[in-house]
């Protein structure tokens, strides 16, 4: 049978770069092509019969309906054991799915309003990038700060969602190596559509070495704090550098000037403000963001040195 899954980068889909994906694949066209084929029989039965039932001069229509128990029979016994094989498919592929090997390597995820970011557990690096290790089956441990998103890898054929409150799991087995879309799947507000990540399927000496350069902070602040600010805290998604508004405001040019405050009065934009501002959000926010989404308090999410870094970098901003 000819099924355009058997193509690796077929063109209606993205390239099959899991073990899922070819399952998958071949699972969709199957159905797609089952319903089709019921579609087209369908369709040219009722094209028959209009045109043999019309009504013409001479013609009488039979006047009660026929009964025929073959075709009873056979129009009850024949979609229900498809249905029940497309059932069965279903829950195998979702077993496989749920069932993650014994040997993994974890990645814990953290979604919010607009970012991604992943924790490798066993360095604790944080970054907003997805790495994974080429035929090395992946863990992901998800969880959302604020409401409910979802995790979705289209390459991979693998999709959870990220619910508020509860951890979430999915795995998956990278069989190709390059660059992947990662999206949010479930509208979660004014920036859902931007709230997208790269996966990087790398080979193992790839991924040793960018490890390695990760685990290392900057030792200069400013780079450390346009790290943390760019990369693995995620400011980035709601705060620009470049004076653009997007969710909050930018911070070009404003370290040492004076913020206008939503209830009135001036604050000086600087260590103190920055530092309040991260821990507590809500307490001096700025006049003209009212209807923003609110920023989510960091609060045990930044050490000292850290938001020490991210205050150097701010300071940085300025020419
Ligand atoms: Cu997160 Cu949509």
């Amino acid at each position: 049978m000819f099924l355009l899954a058997d193509k690796p980068d077929g063109f209606w889909f993205p390239p099959q770069a899991s073990t899922f994906a070819a399952e998958v694949d071949w699972f969709f066209f199957a159905v797609t092509y089952i319903s089709l084929a019921f579609f087209v029989l369908i369709v040219a039965f009722m094209i028959y019969f209009m045109y043999a039932f019309r009504q013409r001069p001479g013609y009488k229509g039979s006047p009660e309906a026929l009964h025929n128990n073959a075709l009873e029979i056979g129009w009850t016994v024949v979609p229900t054991i498809i249905a029940v094989w497309i059932f069965a498919q279903g829950v195998v592929g979702y077993l496989d799915m749920m069932e993650a090997p014994t040997e993994t390597m974890n990645v814990d995820v953290e979604a919010k309003k607009w970012a991604w970011s992943f924790t490798y557990p066993t360095t604790g690096v944080t970054t907003n990038e997805l790495h994974l290790v080429i035929d090395k089956p992946a863990k992901m441990t998800l969880r959302s700060i604020d409401v409910l998103h979802s995790f979705f890898v289209p390459a991979f054929r693998a999709k959870m969602d990220v619910v508020p409150g509860r951890y979430t799991n999915i795995w998956f087995q990278p069989t190709k190596l390059g660059t992947y879309d990662l999206f949010c799947t479930e509208y979660c507000g004014d920036n859902h559509s931007k709230m997208a990540a790269k996966v990087f399927v790398q080979t193992q000496e790839e991924y040793d070495a960018w490890m390695a350069k990760e685990v290392l902070p900057p030792e200069d602040p400013v780079k450390w704090g346009e790290k943390l600010y760019a990369k693995s805290k995620g400011c980035a998604s709601c705060h620009s550098i470049d004076g653009k508004k997007v969710v909050g405001p930018s911070f070009l040019n404003s370290w040492g000037g004076d913020v206008q405050l939503a209830g009135g009065g001036t604050e000086k934009f600087d260590e103190n403000y920055v530092r309040e501002s991260v821990l507590y959000p809500q307490k001096k926010s700025r006049a003209g963001y009212e209807t923003a989404s609110q920023m989510p308090s960091y609060q045990g999410r930044l050490k000292e040195e850290e938001i020490s870094a991210l205050i150097a970098f701010l300071k940085s901003l300025k020419n």
